[in-house]
């Protein structure tokens, strides 16, 4: 079996969902459920005994050891972690706390338990690593996309405490010998974002009759890539990554903000005709800019394709209708996420954003 840490969240729900429709090999799925984390986003596997859920941090050592003994996973994917920027803006303690002592009691665990195992156990264990694009920095408009030989240079306290998570992983490689693989991905999109990001918070809003905040000019630019390829891309890496390496992952998708909340705003124009705030693109406010917004990010996935065969499958046109579906179709499961504390968040970090 796997372990799974941070999968009651977007993209680690999405992960255990997709890994047990695509095969049948049992799932551990360890989360402290946060303000992020949500049960509701399993429901598809409630009655499942392939999936077996534990509430808990990754930073618990007493609650990782026993996990790593009861289930001898083959493989351990690590997902979990704080990961907004603007909640690294207004507090960065949680994000040091878990993605780099957290990461760090967890790769200490892993450790233990991994170097006592037989020869060909230990040979065939995988730590896979799930990071992001932004320990990178920012990109000017002519400058190439982030390769694996980038040079790290984060910019926010999130991406910092990212890079510094990548760091520890491969040193417990280089030093220990801990077989791991690092993929770094770029924007996410898709069923079941907290919308406090920018797509899902787009959509809740402009439902909603409410303006749409775009920072700065709205010139700044993303990759965008689809949930499922992010997972698909993940299981290829676990599958044939060669230990010790990083992956890119990318949609090849860059887009400025304004092209997708434009591109939101006109899929709702067309699947909510009778919505009295047509066009929902006049609900844009361009508001007070992100302190360090990175300008733009994109991927060079040249690596991921050359060496395990992986693509995405979605366009962003495709990709962005199915989110839309999704939203539109799952109007209770937002209203569930946006109660208590999403609405003091909202309050707190637009109030530093006024128009
Ligand atoms: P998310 O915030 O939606 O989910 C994070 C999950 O981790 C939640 O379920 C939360 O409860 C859990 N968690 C937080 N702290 C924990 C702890 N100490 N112990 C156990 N569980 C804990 O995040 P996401 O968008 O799904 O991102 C998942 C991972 O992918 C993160 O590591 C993130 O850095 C990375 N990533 C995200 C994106 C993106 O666009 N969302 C892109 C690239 C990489
Ligand atoms: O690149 C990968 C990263 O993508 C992940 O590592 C992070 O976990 C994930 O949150 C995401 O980070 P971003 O900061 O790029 O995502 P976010 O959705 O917060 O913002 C996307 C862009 O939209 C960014 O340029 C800021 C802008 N934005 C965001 C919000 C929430 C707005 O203009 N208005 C908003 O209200």
């Amino acid at each position: 079996m796997i372990l799974v840490t941070g999968g009651a969240g977007f993209i680690g729900a999405n992960f255990v969902i997709d890994w047990l429709t695509e095969g049948n090999e049992p799932v551990v799925n360890l989360d402290k459920l946060t303000y992020a984390g949500n049960l509701e986003n399993l429901r598809p596997l409630q009655g499942d005994a392939r999936h077996v859920f534990v509430q808990g941090d990754i930073g618990d050592r007493a609650v990782v050891d026993a996990l790593l003994q009861q289930y001898r996973p083959r493989a351990i994917i690590n997902f979990a972690a704080e990961s907004h920027v603007d909640r690294s803006i207004h507090g960065p303690a949680e994000f040091i706390q878990t993605n780099v002592v957290g990461t760090f009691q967890l790769l200490e665990a892993v450790r233990a338990h991994w170097s006592q195992l037989p020869a060909d156990e230990q040979a065939a264990f995988r730590f896979l690593h799930v990071s992001t694009d932004e320990v990178y920095g920012s990109l000017g408009a002519a400058d190439p996309a982030f390769s694996e030989a980038t040079p790290y240079a984060p910019n926010s306290p999130y991406s910092a405490s990212k890079a510094a998570s990548d760091h520890l992983v491969r040193a417990y490689h280089h030093t220990y010998g801990l077989p791991v693989l690092t993929t770094n991905c770029s924007n996410n999109y898709g069923p079941l974002q907290f919308p406090e990001k920018l797509i899902p918070l787009v959509i809740h809003n402009a439902l909603a009759g409410r303006p749409l905040p775009i920072y700065g000019d709205g010139s700044n630019v993303r990759d965008w890539l689809y949930v499922g390829d992010h997972c698909s891309a993940i299981r290829r890496v676990l599958e044939a990554g060669r230990v010790g390496e990083t992956y890119n992952i990318g949609g090849c998708n860059e887009k400025t903000n304004l092209e997708v909340v434009n591109a939101l705003c006109a899929m709702l124009d067309e699947r909510h005709p009778e919505s009295p705030v047509m066009p929902h693109a006049s609900l844009i406010a361009f508001v007070k800019d992100r302190p360090g917004h990175d300008r733009r990010y994109a991927i060079d996935a040249r690596k991921i394709e050359r060496e395990l065969g992986w693509v995405p499958s979605e366009t962003f046109e495709s990709g962005i209708r199915k989110t839309v579906a999704w939203y539109l179709d799952n109007q209770d499961w937002v209203a569930h996420v946006t109660s208590g504390e999403y609405r003091n968040w909202v309050s707190r970090n637009y109030a530093d954003h006024p128009a």
